[in-house]
């Protein structure tokens, strides 16, 4: 079972607009499905999920969809996280949290202190986020670091600079999915997708379901990971 999958989940408008619905009812569904899929990966044993949830740039859409998408996200953080904690799930958000409103912002730092010990699935949600702002706020506190006198320059590794990274808790996603049937990153985990095996699904988001996630995996399962080596290496074939 991949231990880490990160999911792009694409797709809500669209879905919400073959239904000739405003697009806000493709985020609320959009919403469910997220909640089945966090359930799914508790029962198929993986230990970690990352969903992008809002990007750096989502910022640059309609003031009234970002507002809505607010305040589904808000009344989300109500409603589910008492269930949530129940069920074992370790919450946590990734991204520049300093650019949402202060209630929003208070709400995540509760769910985080609220789940923090539970192992069942660890969730990290990501919010105002982008694999350039994380690798770019990574550089500035190694800088800080060694203007300071705590850190000198020739220690920083990738080792040591992957501690400063949003996911510095997690380990690096296996499976990384995206819905929608756009086949690009779009600043998800830049750093962290280095070695990750791809899955693009045409589904959109609303409709992922526990069939997609299978298929998922059962693609994943396929894939050999070399990191490099070579098949025969992989393979535990020695010789030239
Ligand atoms: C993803 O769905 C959710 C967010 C980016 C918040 P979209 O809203 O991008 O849906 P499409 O791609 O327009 O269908
Ligand atoms: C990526 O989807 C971000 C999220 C799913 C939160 P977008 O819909 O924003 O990506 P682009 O604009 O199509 O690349
Ligand atoms: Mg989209």
């Amino acid at each position: 079972m991949p231990a880490h999958i990160a999911i792009v989940m694409d797709g809500n408008g669209r879905w919400a607009k073959k239904r000739k619905r405003p697009r806000n009812m493709g985020h609320q569904a959009g919403l469910k499905a997220l909640r089945a899929t966090i359930e799914h990966c508790v029962h198929l044993g993986v230990e970690t999920l990352t969903v992008f949830a809002f990007s750096s740039e989502n910022w640059s859409r309609p003031a009234s969809e970002i507002s809505r998408l607010m305040e589904i996200f808000l009344r989300a953080l109500d409603k589910e996280a008492n269930e949530l904690h129940a069920n074992g799930i370790c919450l946590r958000f990734i991204g520049d949290k300093t650019a949402f409103k202060p209630a929003i912002e208070k709400k995540m730092s509760e769910v985080e202190a609220l789940t923090i010990n539970n192992n069942r699935l660890v969730a990290n949600i990501a919010v105002n986020y982008g694999g350039r702002w994380d690798i770019t706020q990574a550089a500035t506190q190694i800088a800080k670091a060694a203007a300071e006198g705590r850190l000198s320059p020739d220690d920083v590794d990738e080792f040591q600079f992957a501690k400063f990274l949003a996911l510095a808790e997690s380990p690096d996603p296996d499976l990384f999915i995206r819905t929608g049937g756009e086949m690009r990153i779009s600043n998800f985990l830049l750093w962290q997708s280095a070695y990750t095996e791809f899955y693009f699904t045409p589904t959109l988001w609303p409709d992922f379901d526990k069939q997609v996630l299978d298929q998922a995996i059962t693609a994943f399962h396929s894939r050999e990971r070399r990191y490099g080596r070579t098949s025969d290496q992989v393979k535990g074939f020695t010789g030239a």
